[in-house]
């Protein structure tokens, strides 16, 4: 077995982006694109990966982690001297090497999986990918002898009226014998008038040599065509949710709208669960079986059981077990657990809060930091005053606690098992269980033998 490693450019500038940051670490299906690059160098069997950085590599750098390799380009002379900065870290260490870009987050793995294979079974100097199309998208023209064989990429801004006439096109993306490549990679001549050094070359180079070169020839676009704008950058948006949407799919999950449906790469959703439009699963979301998740909803590195219902809600760092149903217009922040059957009605937010199975919250309220036992109900507009203006504080209520409507729990502050919150009661102290407290400042009476409570220190 050969060695392989990979080498990503992405040190242009993307001036064309128009924005402060990086090209290549603007997100595309949920993800800075160069991370890609990345995955796919990666799954294609490069032990090392080079990333060729210039400006804005400190952020690259803290995106794509230590993983990689960084090399910096300081001035952008052209993909040819952008690869020969990768020269040093990858002399000696690898067979083949393949070159690909940052800004390609569309190409498919297969095909660059293809590009290696071929590679390694016909041993040539190089091995290229190419694409026909009429659109030439201003790419290098792919020349061919009569044999067939490539001879030559010509870029657009040099190339005469036959040349450009010529529908096979480069994509960029090559496999190199790598002995070869640092052998001959600094013999590109510099190309005028903008003064760069041209990867495409090396195919110049090889013919000269008596080498052999190879192309794999694509016929989709879409793949190649790379992120200039923001028009680009949105095209390939497109392109991968419709690709994620539609394994999703064939993996048995229902989306009643993919083109408003929005998954992000990562996400996993079970069988037979159906999801309505405008929808946004992101981050590391799990989604259990037969769920009916949205419309108009959004869940964030959650965890959701079986069988759960979400309608019209935000979730976000929660963890819902199975048979939980929640909306409209429910909101779970980090923390935020629900237990099995759990119900949570219109216009509730849960944060940083347990709720154990069975208990419902139908409308209104607000639980944080608190801590909640089985089938406990949760009046409209109960609240957990958990913030003191400085610290936060913890609400405990046990099992079997019925809360009346309006009732505000003063934390830190504990509610016993089976006791009952009047409505409009403002709880400032512990209740003890299967007790009754109401009022404000909430007062206290035994609820089994209807007494005044043990509440003696009350003034
Ligand atoms: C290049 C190819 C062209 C091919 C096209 C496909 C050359 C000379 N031409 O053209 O044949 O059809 O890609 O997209 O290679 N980069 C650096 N440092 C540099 C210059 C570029 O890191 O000094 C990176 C860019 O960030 C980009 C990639 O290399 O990701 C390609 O550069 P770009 O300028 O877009 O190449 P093209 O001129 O489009
Ligand atoms: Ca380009």
């Amino acid at each position: 077995m050969s060695k392989i490693a990979a080498v990503i450019l992405a040190a242009g500038q993307g001036t064309r982006m128009k924005s402060s940051r990086p090209k290549v670490l603007h997100p595309v299906g949920g993800r800075p694109m160069v991370l890609w690059s990345v995955d796919k160098a990666r799954a294609s069997g490069a032990e090392e990966v080079v990333l060729v950085v210039g400006e804005g590599a400190e952020a690259v750098k803290e995106t794509a982690g230590d993983e990689v390799r960084y090399v910096f380009q300081e001035e952008q002379l052209g993909t040819g001297h952008a690869a020969l900065q990768a020269r040093e870290a990858l002399a000696g260490k690898a067979d083949t090497v393949f070159v690909l870009y940052g800004d390609m987050p569309t190409l498919r793995t297969e095909t660059l999986q293809r590009l290696i294979q071929r590679h390694e079974e016909r041993k040539p100097a190089v091995t290229m990918l190419s694409v026909t199309s009429e659109d030439s998208m201003g790419f290098g023209r792919v020349v061919r002898d009569e044999a067939g064989n490539v001879r030559a990429i010509v870029e657009e801004a040099v190339a005469g009226p036959e040349i450009l006439a010529i529908e096979e096109l480069n994509c960029g993306v090559y496999c190199f014998d790598a002995p070869w490549l640092w052998e001959r990679l600094p013999d590109v001549p510099v190309t005028q008038p903008k003064g760069e050094y041209y990867l495409t070359d090396m195919i110049g180079l090889a013919v000269e040599d008596g080498r052999t070169v190879e192309a794999v020839t694509i016929r989709d676009v879409e793949e190649v065509q790379g992120i200039n704008t923001r028009v680009h950058l949105a095209r390939a948006e497109g392109i991968l949710r419709e690709r994620i949407n539609e394994e999703i799919m064939l993996s048995g999950v229902t989306l009643i709208d993919p083109a408003t449906t929005y998954i992000e790469a990562g996400v996993r959703v079970g069988r037979d669960t159906v999801i309505y439009p405008n929808t946004h699963l992101q981050g590391e979301t799990v989604i259990g079986e037969e769920c009916v998740i949205g419309p108009n909803t959004i869940v964030r590195d959650t965890r959701v059981g079986d069988r759960c219902e979400i309608t019209a809600s935000v979730l976000e760092e929660a963890v819902l077990e199975d048979d939980v149903d929640i909306g409209p217009f429910g909101h779970l922040r980090p923390g935020a657990h629900l237990g099995q059957g759990v119900h949570m009605g219109n216009f509730g937010e849960v944060k940083n809060s347990y709720l154990a199975p069975g208990t419902k919250m139908g409308h209104f309220s607000y639980l944080g930091d608190a801590e909640l036992g089985e089938d406990v109900n949760v009046g409209a507009g109960t609240i957990t005053c958990n913030y003191d203006g400085q610290r936060k504080h913890p609400t405990v209520i046990e099992e079997r606690v019925f809360i009346g409507s309006g009732a505000m729990l003063v934390a830190p502050v504990r509610v016993g098992k089976g006791a009952k919150i009047g409505a409009g009661a403002v709880v400032t102290r512990d209740v003890p269980e299967e007790s009754l407290a109401y009022g404000v400042p909430a007062r206290n009476k035994g609820l089994a033998r209807g007494q005044e409570a043990e509440d003696d220190d009350e003034d």
